[in-house]
């Protein structure tokens, strides 16, 4: 009897369609503000009780929904913004499958209670997860809609017990808000719990107010690490803040990212913003960002996952590199800049951070060498640059001077018993200090002394600056065995014992598809039977690496994201190893010129801004801050 074959009824459907998209109160709120942001609201009111399990109640001045329409709000598949397969494929409305209220209604007690702009009256219904037909009677109400949510899963005590605690929830609720407050700073958002104000947003239309929003919602150390990102290229449009590499997280969660003003968790996304710091995080360490990529709705699918927190693009590939690349040149550009307000602290227990220079180009296609060469500030020919440690120019480094460069490097790790610099005479005496001309003045400022062996201690227009010696001579290090390294292309080596690798089928024709990529970062494979594959030949850098892993994760790299960066990644951390031991240690002491030659060279580098560990590699002391430490002025 059992197996006879019968149509569900609605409420069952329901409730098990609501499984797909409510799990706890956050994922209500989700669908309730989201609603209330199609209908045009700019004032949203979130009321939540007991973590949102015993009440939710969302409000909004929107355009209201009419008399008529109420029941079929309730029902599933009714929905007022699409109504072909055309509109689904070009939409722009947050909502458009016609559920959320049907599954919620389900699985809890509402109450929807709404006023179109016309009317003169409101109107009510309510549904107690039983019959789902709705009745309608009047209420009183301003122009909007208010939906009120009470005892989530009354009547399904299995998924209740999968609820936790009322602090949980709220943490899950209160993220959930987070996300869509930044996702439209044009619309004002209250947020109260248990009776309590949490967040009270007032719509902000200028810059400030949107920083403002931001740092109130992420953190406001965040916002003073940031580096704005406005950027148009190809049809595609980013903007929004990442946190500086010294800004980083143990964890995953100050993440924001926005497609066509949609809350996403993409992997694909993930991915390449990863990548694109990877050379300036340390490992474990998260990166912090708020992002808004804007493209052509016809080429992101949004149908593809039940809470809509899953996209597809229709080309992958482009969006991957255009993210990676906006973002690795937007961190490149990071390095000391006398044109820009004084950013870094020193007062804030150690959170300090460079002055950022976060010069944007200007709108332009993807071309190759776009980003490669770095605007070059015009300090170059200062007559502090005559150093005498090992980097006197950061001119470019020809192949040949490469074996000879990793040598001078070599001999600069071994402790030295005497300062770098043996005949630092009288020049090294002389404060290199212009004469009170603020024009001429570098971003860094000219060195005064060295403190403890460890730090630089310089003057710069706007105060004092302090730079880690040894961070910093790391990283201009490192940049530099990489330019080398570059210019000198990929040496690759054929293996003594070829080694077979067993893969997949997938992977092997992966393997197959892409031998040309492989090639040109040095690797040679051969495809010997349906799962095995023969490794040949690796670059020379690789060769303390785990090939077979290496090989493996590449593999698994290039199927999903059609490229992998795992090779430069590997040999960067090779070079890294090398500049950390080829950099000045502490105690070592420097002359005047050196040190000069030091701030000038951190200056031309890119990403000098921190190490190659991520900490940051100087800071700022402003007079003014300086003032206040004294009290003077007041
Ligand atoms: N706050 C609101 N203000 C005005 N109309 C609303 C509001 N909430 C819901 N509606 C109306 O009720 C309909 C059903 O809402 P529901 O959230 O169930 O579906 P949807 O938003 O169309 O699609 P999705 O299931 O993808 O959210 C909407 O299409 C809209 O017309
Ligand atoms: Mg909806």
């Amino acid at each position: 009897m059992t197996s006879r074959i019968h149509l569900l009824s609605p409420r069952l459907a329901n409730q098990i369609a609501a499984g797909e998209v409510v799990e706890r109160p956050a994922n209500i709120v989700k669908e309730l503000v989201e609603n209330a942001l199609d209908a045009g609201a700019d004032r949203i009111e979130i009321d939540a009780e007991q973590g949102g399990v015993k009440l939710l109640r969302i409000r909004d001045n929107g355009h209201g929904i009419s008399k008529d329409d109420l029941p079929l709000a309730l029902s599933r598949h009714a929905t007022s913004k699409i109504i072909t397969l055309d509109d689904l494929e070009a939409v722009g409305s947050l909502g458009f499958r016609g559920e959320a209220l049907a599954s919620i209604s389900s699985v809890t007690r509402l109450t929807l209670t709404s006023r179109e702009q016309q009317a003169n009256e409101a109107w009510q219904v309510t549904a107690e997860g039983r019959d789902m037909v709705a009745s309608v009677s009047p209420a009183a109400h301003p122009v909007g809609t208010t939906i009120e949510v009470r005892d989530l899963f009354f009547n399904t005590p299995a998924r209740r017990k999968f609820l936790r605690t009322e602090k949980t929830e709220f943490s899950h609720l209160e993220e959930t808000v987070n996300r869509l407050a930044l996702s439209r700073y044009d619309v004002g958002f209250t947020l109260r719990h248990n009776g309590k104000v949490i967040h009270a947003l007032r719509p902000a239309s200028r810059d400030i107010d949107r920083e403002k929003r931001v740092a109130q919602l992420l953190n406001p150390a965040f916002m003073d690490s940031a580096v704005h990102i406005e950027r148009e290229a190809a049809g595609l449009t980013l903007q929004g803040w990442v946190g500086l590499p010294t800004f980083s997280r143990s964890q995953a969660d100050m993440q924001y990212f926005f497609v066509n003003g949609r809350v996403v968790r993409d992997k694909l996304v993930v991915h390449a913003i990863k990548q694109a710091y990877r050379d300036v995080l340390y490992h474990g360490r998260h990166p912090a960002f708020v992002l808004y990529l804007w493209l052509d709705p016809k080429l992101v699918d949004v149908n593809v996952h039940p809470t809509k927190h899953e996209v597809r693009f229709r080309d992958g590939r482009l969006v991957h590199d255009y993210l990676f690349r906006t973002l690795h040149k937007a961190l490149a550009d990071v390095r000391p800049d006398a044109q820009q307000a004084p950013g870094g602290r020193i007062d804030d227990g150690g959170q300090g951070h460079p002055v950022l220079a976060h010069t944007q180009s200007p709108a332009s296609g993807l071309e190759a060498g776009e980003f490669s060469e770095q605007t070059r500030l015009n300090w170059q020919a200062s007559p502090a640059n005559a150093g005498s440690l090992n980097y006197t120019g950061s001119s470019g480094v020809s192949p040949s001077a490469v074996s000879e460069q990793l040598q001078a490097y070599q001999s600069l790790s071994q402790p030295l018993s005497q300062p770098l610099s043996a005949d630092n005479g009288s020049q090294a005496v002389a404060p290199m200090l212009p004469q009170s001309d603020d024009e001429d003045m570098p971003p860094l400022g000219f060195a005064i002394a060295q403190l403890h062996g460890i730090y630089i201690l310089a003057q710069n227009a706007m105060g004092m600056v302090v730079v880690d010696m040894h961070a910093a001579h790391e990283r201009i290090t490192y940049e530099r065995l990489k330019l080398a390294v570059d210019e000198q292309g990929i040496q690759s080596q054929p293996l003594l014992v070829p080694e077979t690798l067993a893969v997949s089928e997938r992977e092997a024709d992966a393997a197959e598809q892409y031998a040309e990529e492989f090639q040109r970062l040095g690797v040679v494979l051969a495809r010997v039977g349906p799962e095995s594959i023969l490794i040949r030949q690796i670059p020379v850098l690789l060769q303390q690496a785990n090939v077979a892993q290496l090989i493996t994760d590449m593999l698994s790299d290039l199927m999903q994201h059609g490229s992998s960066d795992r090779i430069l990644a590997f040999r960067n951390e090779v070079l890294s190893t090398m500049a950390c031991h080829g950099s000045v240690r502490a105690n070592r002491k420097l002359t005047l010129p050196e040190m000069n030659a030091l701030l000038r060279d951190m200056e031309a580098t890119e990403r000098s801004g921190q190490c190659n560990h991520g900490r940051p590699t100087w800071t700022q002391m402003t007079m003014p801050e300086l003032d206040k430490l004294f009290l003077r002025g007041r």
